[in-house]
């Protein structure tokens, strides 16, 4: 096995969770999306640090977007939740966009979950519907993985035959059926943005298999899955994907409607999690 020399941003900020929270052993690690920060409410939040204070993680750039680390204890089990993503489109490098996987890894995670919000490109997808994934296209333009690997035990060639755990993707479902909400099954497809889509390129995506749209999720999918974490990913469709109505697509929109999912989000998210440890 290769000898992990983690790399100094990511020593750094352990330090950091060292001194802040001292002994912690969280099994999961929640990354929240688009509009999604105020899911930590209902995740018992015990306390949190900026992302300006991490380095590996910096501040964001989006409105929408807050940026802070938590420590939550859904269940009375030790928890991570990303408050708020970084995303390729800022420009600044693949290190924020992954650091989230590398951290959990470092400390002992073994699931990720992600949310995000997405373009529903399948017709049967309206906007409030969960869509929980179980593969996806990484069309970002771009791989966090070309060049230095981010992590010494990331296999230069990993394999991605199942990038999202399907016993992960089973439980998302079953506990949606537990909490009364429909999760539908489905093909992400990740652009880097932040140009939303034309409706020529959705309808492209569609014939190649693709039932969401979205400008992140894959890079840390793809990162995670390296390391040997259970990955699950559950999107909001915030909207129809361009050309599947008239109306022009906003970042307004898109965080709209995951505000109006939130309450929904939560609770799937607070049985979810503790069902994790099981
Ligand atoms: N396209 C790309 N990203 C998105 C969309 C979309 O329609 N909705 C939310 N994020």
């Amino acid at each position: 096995m290769a000898e992990e020399t983690p790399s100094p941003s990511l020593l750094q900020t352990r330090k950091i969770l060292d001194e802040t929270w001292g002994d912690i052993h969280p099994h999961a690690c929640l990354v929240c999306g688009s509009g999604w920060g105020e899911i930590v409410d209902g995740l018992s939040p015990i306390s949190s640090i900026p992302y300006e204070k991490l380095p590996g993680m910096g501040s964001t750039t989006v409105d929408g977007h807050v940026g802070n680390l938590w420590l939550a204890k859904p269940g009375g089990l030790d928890v991570l939740i990303f408050q708020g993503r970084r995303h390729f489109y800022e420009g600044v490098g693949w290190e924020p966009v992954i650091f989230p996987a590398l951290l959990a890894h470092a400390l002992g995670v073994s699931t990720l979950l992600l949310t995000n919000a997405a373009g529903g490109i399948r017709e049967d997808l309206q906007p409030g519907d969960f869509l929980a994934l179980s593969d996806h296209l990484n069309f970002m333009g771009g791989n966090p993985l070309i060049g230095q690997c981010p992590h010494p035990s990331i296999p230069r060639f990993p394999d991605q035959s199942k990038v999202y755990d399907p016993d992960l993707l089973n439980k998302i479902k079953q506990v949606g059926h537990a909490t009364e909400q429909e999760i539908k099954e489905g093909t992400y497809l990740a652009l880097s943005g932040p140009a939303f889509e034309t409706p020529a390129e959705i309808r492209a995506f569609a014939s190649l298999g693709a039932d969401a749209v979205g400008m992140s999720t894959t890079p840390e999918a793809m990162v995670a899955n390296g390391l040997g974490l259970k990955v699950g990913a559950i999107s909001c469709i915030s909207n129809l994907a361009a050309g599947r109505n008239s109306d022009a697509l906003t970042h307004e929109d898109v965080t709209r409607t995951s505000e109006l999912a939130l309450p929904r989000m939560t609770r799937l998210l607070a049985h979810l999690i503790p069902a994790l440890a099981e």
